[in-house]
C-alpha cells in the first residue's frame, strides 16, 4: 500500500519533471537605436541595441530557447540575422529578407530562436541596407549542458571579442556608393570590440584581465565587411578548441587567420611574467596593411607591454599556402562528447554517396552599367515579397522566383551581360550535396550557409575537377558554417540538406552580398509536413501579415 503510493508520488514527481524539463527559456527586449560611435576615433552614426556597440552578448545553453523582442527605432527597416544558429525547422525565424519582411521604423518584432543540440561561437548581425557597416552585432555563446563534459577543463573566465574593418563613412555614404554602381573600396581601419588602438596607448582600457596561472577562453568573430585578418597574443600561444560550433582538435597556434564572418575559440593560459601584452590583428590578403591592438593584462601585472609585436604571417603567394596549410591543421575532434551539429552526416560522413554536385563561381560584372556580383552568371535581386512567403501561398511568381535561374555549374563562358533576378534553388530534402566553391577572381571570397552546417572538406589551389575528390578530407573535417576560398582556388563541402526551409546561402563580403552574390535554398519535405517544418507563424500584427497587402509587380533594389 505504502510502497504503490510512494510509487504515485514518484510518477507524479517524474511526470512534473518531464513537464519542467522543457528546455528554459530566456527573453530579451532590444532596443535598436542611432548613437555615436568612434570605432577608428572618428565620431559617426552607429547601431546601437539597448545602447551598446557591440550589441549585447547571447550567453546560452544547448538547447535553450530564445525570445528576442526587437524595437526597430531606427528611420529605415531592421532585421538581424544569427549566423550559424540552425534553427532546425524554423526559416521563418532566420532573419533575412529571403525569409521575412524586415521590422518597419516604429515596429518591433519577436524572434524565437532555439539553439537546438548547438554549442559554440555565433554573432548577430543586421541584414538591411548596409546597417552591418554601423554596428548592430553581437557575440552570441552557446555554453555546453552541465551534465555534458566539455573536451576541456573549464575555463576561469572567458571573453567575447569581435573584430574587423571598420569605414569611417558611415552607412548610408557607403550604400549610396554601391546603389550607384560603385565599390566601398578598402577600409580605414580594423576595430577590436568597437575600439582601435595605438602602439605606447597604455592608457587605455584593456581588452581582457586574466589571473596569473589561470586558463581563459576568448571568443573571436571577424564582423568586418571585407578583409581577412590575421591575430596573436603577444608571448602567449593560443590553443584552439571550437570553430563554429564543433569542437577540435586542439593544437596550438602562435597566431591565426579569420576571415569574414567566421569564427573560433581558442583557450590561453596566464603563463607570461604578470604584465601587460599586446593583442594585434592585422589584415590580411589586402594592398594596404593595418593594424590595431589591445592590451591583455595581468591582475597585480607590473609594467606596460613591450612596443615589439609579434610579426604577421607572410603575405602574397606564401602567405595563401601559409593560410591553406593552417586550415588543413583544423581537424574535428571526433572523441569529443558535445552537443553534434548535422547529427545525420556526423561520424560517417565520408561514407555516404554524394546525391547532387553544385559548383559555384563568384563573378563581378556590370548591369546597367553599374556593379553587380554573382554567381554562376546571375544576380540575386530581393524581391519585396519575401522568397519563403510566396512560396508558402504557392504564388512563386509574387516574389519573381526562377527555380531555374542558377544552374549546378558555372557557364563555359561568363557571359558580359549580368542576369538579376529572384535566386532560388530547389533542393531535394535530406539530399546529400558536395557544393564547390570556384574562385577565379583575384580577391578572397568567404562564404556561409544558413540552416546548416557543412563538412569543410577541401581547399587547394587552381581549377577543381572530380578527380579532387580523392584529396578530400573524409575523416575528421570541421563541420562548420562558413568556408573560405582564396583567389584562383576553389573549396568543397559536403552537407546534408536536412533542415526544411529557405536557406541563404551568401558571399560574407557586405558589398559583395549587397550586389547581389547570393541565392537561397528552397529545402521543402515531402507532403510539406508540420513535423519537418514549422508553420508560418501567425501572431496577429506580426510584420509577416504587415508586409502582405504590398506585394507589388515592381522590383525593388536589393535590400530595400
Ligand atoms: C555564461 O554562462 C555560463 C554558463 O551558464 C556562465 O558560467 C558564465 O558566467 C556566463 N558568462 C557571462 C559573461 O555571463
Ligand atoms: C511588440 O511588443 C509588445 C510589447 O512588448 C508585445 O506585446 C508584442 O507581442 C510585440 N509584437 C511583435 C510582433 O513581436
Ligand atoms: C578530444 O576530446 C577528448 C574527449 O573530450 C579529449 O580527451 C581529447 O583531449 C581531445 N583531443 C584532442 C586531440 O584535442
Ligand atoms: C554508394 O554508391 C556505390 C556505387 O555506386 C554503391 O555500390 C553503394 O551501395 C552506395 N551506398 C549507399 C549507402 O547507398
Ligand atoms: C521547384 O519547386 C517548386 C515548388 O515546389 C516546383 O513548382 C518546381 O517545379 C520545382 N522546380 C524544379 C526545377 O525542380
Amino acid at each position: 500500500m505504502g510502497s504503490s503510493r510512494m510509487r504515485m508520488i514518484l510518477m507524479a514527481f517524474l511526470l512534473c519533471r518531464t513537464i519542467l524539463a522543457e528546455d528554459p527559456y530566456l527573453y530579451f527586449d532590444w532596443k535598436v537605436t542611432y548613437g555615436t560611435i568612434s570605432p577608428l576615433g572618428v565620431p559617426q552614426q552607429g547601431i546601437l541595441i539597448n545602447g551598446q556597440f557591440p550589441g549585447p552578448i547571447i550567453n546560452c545553453t544547448s538547447n535553450n530557447n530564445i525570445v528576442i523582442n526587437v524595437f526597430n527605432q531606427l528611420d529605415e527597416p531592421f532585421l538581424l540575422t544569427w549566423a550559424g544558429i540552425q534553427h532546425r525547422k524554423n526559416s521563418w525565424m532566420d532573419g533575412t529578407l529571403g525569409t521575412m519582411c524586415p521590422i518597419l521604423p516604429g515596429k518591433n518584432f519577436t524572434y524565437k530562436l532555439q539553439v537546438k543540440d548547438q554549442i559554440g561561437s555565433f554573432f548577430y548581425f543586421p541584414t538591411t541596407a548596409l546597417h552591418r557597416a554601423a554596428g548592430g552585432m553581437g557575440m552570441i555563446q552557446v555554453q555546453s549542458r552541465e551534465l555534458i563534459p566539455i573536451p576541456y577543463d573549464r575555463p576561469a573566465g572567458e571573453f567575447a571579442v569581435l573584430l574587423g574593418d571598420w569605414y569611417n563613412k558611415g552607412h548610408k555614404t557607403l550604400k549610396k556608393t554601391l546603389d550607384s554602381g560603385h565599390t566601398i573600396g578598402l577600409p580605414d581601419g580594423i576595430h577590436i570590440n568597437g575600439k582601435s588602438g595605438k602602439v605606447g596607448d597604455n592608457a587605455a582600457e584593456p581588452l581582457a584581465t586574466m589571473e596569473p596561472g589561470k586558463t581563459y577562453r576568448y571568443r573571436f568573430c571577424n564582423v568586418g565587411l571585407r578583409v581577412s585578418v590575421n591575430f596573436r597574443l603577444q608571448g602567449h600561444t593560443m590553443k584552439l578548441v571550437e570553430i563554429e560550433g564543433s569542437h577540435t582538435v586542439q593544437n596550438a597556434y602562435d597566431s591565426l587567420d579569420l576571415h569574414v564572418g567566421q569564427c573560433l575559440a581558442v583557450l590561453v593560459t596566464a603563463n607570461q611574467e604578470p604584465k601587460d601584452y599586446y593583442f594585434v590583428v592585422s589584415s590580411r590578403f589586402s594592398k594596404k596593411q593595418i593594424t590595431s591592438v589591445a592590451i591583455i593584462r595581468y591582475a597585480n601585472g607590473k609594467g606596460p607591454a613591450s612596443s615589439e609585436l609579434p610579426p604577421p604571417p607572410p603575405q602574397h603567394v606564401a602567405g595563401i599556402a601559409w593560410s591553406v596549410n593552417q586550415f588543413r591543421s583544423f581537424r574535428w575532434n571526433l572523441t569529443s562528447n558535445a552537443a553534434r551539429p548535422n547529427p545525420q552526416g556526423s561520424y560517417n560522413y565520408g561514407k555516404i554517396n554524394i546525391t547532387r554536385t553544385i559548383r559555384l563561381a563568384n563573378f563581378h560584372g556590370t548591369h546597367e552599367g553599374k556593379l553587380r556580383f554573382g554567381i554562376n552568371g546571375v544576380s540575386h535581386q530581393n524581391p519585396a515579397t519575401p522568397l519563403k512567403i510566396a512560396e508558402y501561398f504557392g504564388k512563386p511568381e509574387l516574389a519573381f522566383i526562377n527555380y531555374n535561374l542558377l544552374k549546378d555549374e558555372p557557364p563555359k563562358e561568363m557571359s558580359s551581360s549580368i542576369v538579376t533576378g529572384s535566386v532560388v534553388v530547389n533542393a531535394t530534402f535530406r539530399n546529400f550535396v558536395e557544393i564547390i566553391f570556384e574562385n577565379q577572381e583575384k580577391t578572397i571570397q568567404t562564404w556561409h550557409l544558413d540552416g546548416h552546417s557543412f563538412f569543410a572538406v577541401a581547399i587547394e589551389y587552381g581549377k577543381w575537377t572530380p578527380e579532387k575528390r580523392k584529396n578530400y578530407n573524409l575523416l575528421d573535417a570541421v563541420s562548420r558554417h562558413t568556408i573560405q576560398v582564396y583567389p584562383n582556388s576553389w573549396a568543397a563541402v559536403l552537407t546534408t540538406l536536412d533542415n526544411a526551409g529557405m536557406w541563404n546561402l551568401r558571399s560574407e563580403m557586405a558589398e559583395r552580398a549587397y550586389l547581389g552574390q547570393q541565392l537561397y535554398f528552397s529545402v521543402l519535405s515531402p507532403g510539406r509536413s508540420t513535423r519537418d517544418e514549422y508553420n508560418i507563424p501567425l501572431i496577429t500584427n506580426s510584420v509577416v501579415f504587415f508586409w502582405i497587402p504590398q506585394v507589388s509587380t515592381a522590383q525593388s533594389p536589393p535590400y530595400a
